[in-house]
C-alpha cells in the first residue's frame, strides 16, 4: 500500500522534482515511513530517499537538492518487508547503478530470487523484497538493451503482487512500469506523461487518464505512452476521465476514508494471507523469531490488546483453541498488567495492535516480557514500539489506515491471528497437513467473499437512514458471532455516538432481556447452520426470545438460511463461511451499517470525536 509516481517531460527542468513531491505529498497516505525521489537526466541518475515521514526528505531535498531533469520516479513506503530505513527506503538501485526501482506489493517469490541473486555475487544493501526486482531488472537490462522488453523479461518472473516502476541511468526520457494486481494508472499530460499508484499522484496535473489492465507493462515518454501484456503484445488501455478533485482523489474516489477502507478490507486480508506457504505447501512466517521448540512447548497463550483489536483476540482464541488445543485467554492490556497475571517461560503473549503505538499494549508487553514470557505481536506498522519491544512480529499487511476507527486492520488481524494459529498447529501437530491446507484454502477465498457482502450496502445505507434518531442498539452473537457482536457495538458507538452494547447472546436470559421493550433494535450474529447446529439453533431461539418482547430483529445470517430470516425483521445475508471464518464476513454489515449512520447524522466519520488513531497515553 505504497505511493508511487512516475514522470517524463520536455526537456531538462526542475519540474520532475516538482512533480514527484507534490505527488507523495498527496500519496502520503497510503504509506509514510520512508520515501525517496529519483530523477534522470543526460548525467545519469540522482536520487535522495530516508526513513520517516515525507517531511524528512523534503528536508533532506533542501539541504542538498536533487538537479535539474527529464524524467522522475517517487514512492511513499508503507513497509511489508524490512523496516522503515534509509537502506530500505524506495528507490532501490541496481548492483549497478544503472537502474532505480520503486514498487508496491508483495513479491512472494523475493527470496527464491535474493539467493539467486546474491549466487551470482550481488551484495543486497537492504532487506526489502523489491531490491531483488532492481537487480534483476538491471541484469535482464544489460542482456537485452531495452528497458520494456527487460521489464517484461523480469515480471514473467515475479509472483505475488506488485507495480513496479524503473528509470535507467543511461536513458532519461522514458519510465517504464509493470502492474499485477497491485494499482497503477496512467496520466496523459500535454507534453508530459505521468504513472501513479492512484490519480491521486497526478489528478493536480491533468484529468485525462489511462486504466491498465493485469499483468501490463506501461511505457511514457513526454510524448507517448506505450502498453503491452507481459508478453509484448500491444494493448489498447482505455482513457477516462478523472472527475475527482485532489481531495476525493487521495480517498480512492470515496467521500470519506472510512467507506475507502472498507472497500479495501478484501485486499487487507489478501495481502496479508500472501506469502505465507512455502512451495512445498508449507506455512512460512518468516517474520517470527521465535525458536520452533519454544513455540512447541507452550503451554498458555494470552492475547493482549485493546478495543477493536482485542474482539480480533477473541476470534483468535475460537480459532486458536480448536486447531492447537492450546489454552488461550483473551485480555484488555490495560487490565492484564495490573492483575499480577499468572506468566510463565511457557507462556506466549500474543499483542494485537494496529499502530503498535498503544500505550496500555506496550506497557503489558513490557510487563510480560519481565515475567519471562515470550512476546510476539501482530502488527500493522513495521517499526513500531510494540513490533520492536516483542520477540517475534507477524504483520499485517493491511496497508495505511487512516479513518480512526478501525475496520481493514480488524479483518487483517483475524486473517494473521488464524495464520497465527495454523502455524501452530502445523508445528505441534494438532492437524495434519492436509488439513491446514483445507482451511488456507478457505481462507484464500474469503476476500472475494468480503467483496460480495461489501456489494449489498444499499438495504444498509437504507435501515441506517430508518435508525438515525435511534437511542439505543444491541448487538447479540455466540461463539465467534460473540466478539464480532461486540465488535459491531463499538462501531456503532464511535462512529454514530449511538449507546450500543454487544453480548453473548446466552447471557440474554441472564439480565439484558429485560432491556427490551417495543422496537428496541436488536442486531444479531447468526452461525452457519451448516457448522455446529446446536449453535444455529440456540441463536435463533434467542431471536425468537427477544422478538416476542417486541424487539426489531436484524439479522446477519448465511445465505440460504430461512430458518433465521423467519424470525427476523430485516436480514443481511453473507455468504456460506466455515463457521471459524465467518466473522471476516459477518462484521461488515455492521461496519457498513455503522458507517451509514453516522454518514446520515453528519457527522465526522474519519475523525470521531473524543477518539485518537493512536491511543499513546495511558
Ligand atoms: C478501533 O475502532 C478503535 N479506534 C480502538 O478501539 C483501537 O482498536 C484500539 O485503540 C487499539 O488500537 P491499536 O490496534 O492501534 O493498538
Amino acid at each position: 500500500m505504497c505511493g508511487i509516481i512516475g514522470y517524463v517531460g520536455p526537456g531538462v527542468s526542475d519540474r520532475p522534482l516538482r512533480v514527484a513531491r507534490e505527488a507523495l505529498a498527496r500519496l502520503q497516505y497510503r504509506g509514510y515511513d520512508s520515501a525517496g525521489i529519483a530523477v534522470a537526466n543526460s548525467d545519469g541518475l540522482s536520487f535522495i530517499k530516508r526513513a520517516g515521514k515525507l517531511s524528512v526528505l523534503e528536508e533532506a531535498l533542501a539541504a542538498d537538492p536533487l538537479p535539474p531533469a527529464s524524467a522522475a520516479i517517487g514512492h511513499t513506503r508503507w513497509a511489508t518487508h524490512g523496516g522503515p530505513t534509509d537502506a530500505n527506503a524506495h528507490p532501490q538501485l541496481s548492483y549497478d547503478g544503472a537502474v532505480a526501482v520503486v514498487h508496491n506489493g508483495i513479491l512472494e517469490n523475493h527470496q527464491v530470487l535474493r539467493q539467486e541473486l546474491i549466487e551470482a555475487g550481488i551484495e543486497f544493501q537492504s532487506e526489502t523484497d523489491s531490491e531483488a526486482a532492481a537487480h534483476l531488472l538491471a541484469r535482464a537490462y544489460a542482456e537485452l538493451g531495452d528497458l520494456p522488453e527487460a521489464m517484461r523479461a523480469v515480471a514473467r518472473r515475479l509472483e505475488g503482487t506488485f507495480t513496479l516502476l524503473a528509470v535507467a541511468q543511461d536513458n532519461p526520457r522514458l519510465v517504464v512500469g509493470a502492474r499485477r494486481t497491485s494499482p497503477l494508472v496512467v496520466g496523459l499530460g500535454e507534453g508530459e506523461n505521468f504513472l501513479g499508484s492512484d490519480v491521486a499522484a497526478f489528478v493536480a496535473q491533468t484529468d485525462r487518464a489511462l486504466e491498465l489492465g493485469q499483468d501490463q507493462v506501461v511505457t511514457i515518454t513526454a510524448d507517448a505512452v506505450e502498453v503491452t501484456g507481459f508478453d509484448g503484445r500491444p494493448v489498447r488501455a482505455r482513457e477516462f476521465r478523472v472527475d475527482w478533485d485532489a481531495s476525493a482523489a487521495v480517498k480512492g474516489g470515496f467521500a470519506t476514508f472510512m467507506e475507502k477502507e472498507i472497500h479495501d478490507q478484501p485486499t487487507a486480508v489478501r495481502d496479508t494471507l500472501l506469502g505465507r506457504l512455502t512451495p512445498t505447501g508449507h506455512l512460512q512466517l518468516d517474520e517470527l523469531r521465535i525458536d520452533e521448540s519454544v513455540l512447541r512447548s507452550v503451554d498458555k497463550i494470552v492475547v493482549i490488546a485493546c478495543g477493536t483489536a482485542a474482539y480480533a483476540g477473541h476470534v483468535a482464541k475460537y480459532a486458536i483453541e480448536h486447531w492447537c488445543r492450546v489454552p488461550v485467554e483473551v485480555e484488555l492490556a490495560h487490565e492484564f498488567r495490573y492483575r499480577d497475571p499468572v506468566v510463565t517461560s511457557k507462556t506466549l503473549v500474543v499483542a494485537i495492535s494496529q499502530s503498535g503505538e498503544t500505550m496500555d499494549t506496550i506497557m503489558a508487553v513490557r510487563h510480560a516480557r519481565e515475567q519471562g514470557a515470550r512476546v510476539l505481536s501482530v502488527v500493522n506498522t513495521m517499526g513500531s514500539t510494540i513490533a520492536r519491544e516483542s520477540d517475534a512480529a507477524l504483520y499485517t499487511h493491511a496497508g495505511p489506515e487512516v479513518a480512526v476507527a478501525s475496520t481493514k486492520a480488524f479483518l487483517a488481524q483475524i486473517a494473521a491471528t488464524y495464520l497465527l494459529g495454523l502455524y501452530l498447529a502445523q508445528l505441534r501437530g494438532t492437524m495434519f497437513p492436509d488439513e491446514v491446507r483445507a482451511v488456507l484454502r478457505e481462507l484464500e477465498q474469503m476476500p472475494a467473499k468480503i467483496e460480495r457482502v461489501i456489494g449489498g450496502g444499499d438495504a444498509i445505507r437504507e435501515l441506517a437512514a430508518s435508525m438515525k434518531d435511534v437511542e439505543s442498539v444491541l448487538f447479540l452473537g455466540r461463539h465467534v458471532g460473540y466478539p464480532v457482536a461486540m465488535e459491531g457495538a463499538l462501531k456503532l458507538k464511535e462512529l454514530a455516538y449511538i449507546h450500543a452494547e454487544g453480548f453473548a447472546a446466552g447471557e440474554l436470559k441472564h439480565g439484558p432481556i429485560a432491556l427490551i421493550d417495543q422496537g428496541q433494535a436488536v442486531f444479531v450474529v447468526v452461525p452457519s447452520p451448516r457448522g455446529r447446529d446446536v449453535l444455529h439453533d440456540k441463536v435463533l431461539s434467542n431471536i425468537q426470545e427477544v422478538r416476542a418482547r417486541g424487539a426489531r430483529t436484524l439479522v446477519v445470517a448465511e445465505e440460504g438460511d430461512q430458518a433465521a430470516a423467519a424470525h427476523a425483521d430485516q436480514v443481511f445475508w453473507v455468504p456460506q463461511t466455515p463457521t471459524l471464518l465467518a466473522p471476516l464476513v459477518a462484521v461488515v454489515p455492521l461496519q457498513m451499517f455503522a458507517c451509514a449512520v453516522a454518514t446520515v447524522k453528519g457527522l465526522d466519520v474519519d475523525q470521531p470525536r473524543n477518539l485518537a488513531k493512536s491511543v499513546t497515553v495511558e
